[in-house]
């Protein structure tokens, strides 16, 4: 059985960056790591004792997290090159030295800290979200069928993180790609009774620059997603409809 008490020295890469103005630069760290621990608990031991390995203080290192069980998405990063969580990363699993980066599609704040607040205005842009003005009681509702109702489920387990952005070819400045997530809750608010009522609004915001048409198939979102949301069926449907709805507004021009 494995000793609980036992501590293995671990040797961690990070690349640090005080402003997004300033040269990145790597710096390496010697931890001493109990069995069991995730990336964000070596990450804390760095922050109590910030001392390279060739014995020079540092700065902490700046990482975010919050719910530390995989459903907020805040300490995702890049971990020996994948783009993954820090709070489900564990370091016995991991190939030595770790690599820790962060981010490279969203803009850059300190260190391992990125800005995805894009993620959140892009979800406003396809109007995420179920109408209801709360003045009077609406009452049960229709029922979903169950076949419908489980592939919601699927996908409503996206947390925003991130990772399909990060992994996709077609994510850049460049397309300006909506990307698998967004593409994915659109998809899902067709599939309630309520939000297929406002499908259509839903549609025309993927179907401009950077819309739906705009996935090159690459299938790397399937890959990430640490949820295994079959990203590409929901991008396909929405495909599918985007189409439907092109062909609509057109007859009714
Ligand atoms: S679809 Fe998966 S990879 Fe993309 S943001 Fe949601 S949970 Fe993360
Ligand atoms: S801390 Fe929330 S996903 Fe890792």
């Amino acid at each position: 059985m494995a000793d609980a008490t036992h501590a293995t020295a671990v040797i961690v890469e990070i690349k640090r960056q005080e402003r997004p103005d300033q040269p990145a630069r790597w710096e390496t760290f010697e931890v001493a790591c109990r069995p069991g621990m995730n990336v964000i608990a070596l990450l804390m031991e760095i922050r109590r004792r910030p001392v390279t390995r060739d014995g020079r203080e540092t700065t902490p290192v700046a990482w975010e997290m919050a719910c530390l069980e995989e459903v907020c998405g805040a300490c995702t990063m890049l971990i020996n090159g994948r783009v993954r969580q820090a709070c489900s990363a564990i370091v016995d699993r991991l190939e030595k030295p770790i690599r820790l980066e962060p981010l490279t599609k969203f803009p850059l704040v300190r260190d391992l800290v990125v800005d995805r607040s894009v993620m959140f205005e892009q979800l406003k842009r396809i109007k995420a979200w179920i109408p209801i003005d709360g003045t009077y009681d609406l009452g049960p509702g229709p029922r979903m069928n169950e076949a419908d109702r489980q592939v919601a489920y699927e996908l409503s387990k996206c947390f925003t993180c991130g990772s399909c952005l990060e992994a996709c070819p077609q994510y850049n400045p460049l397309t300006q790609f909506i990307g698998a997530t967004n593409l994915s809750w659109v998809d899902f608010y067709g599939f309630h009774p309520t939000g297929a009522m406002n499908q259509h609004e839903r549609l025309d915001a993927v179907m401009g620059p950077g819309g739906v048409q705009t996935c090159g198939n690459a299938q790397n979102c399937v890959q990430v997603c640490p949820k295994g949301i079959p990203l590409t069926n929901a991008i396909y449907r929405v495909k599918r409809a985007a189409l439907r709805r092109a062909f609509q507004r057109w007859s009714e021009s």
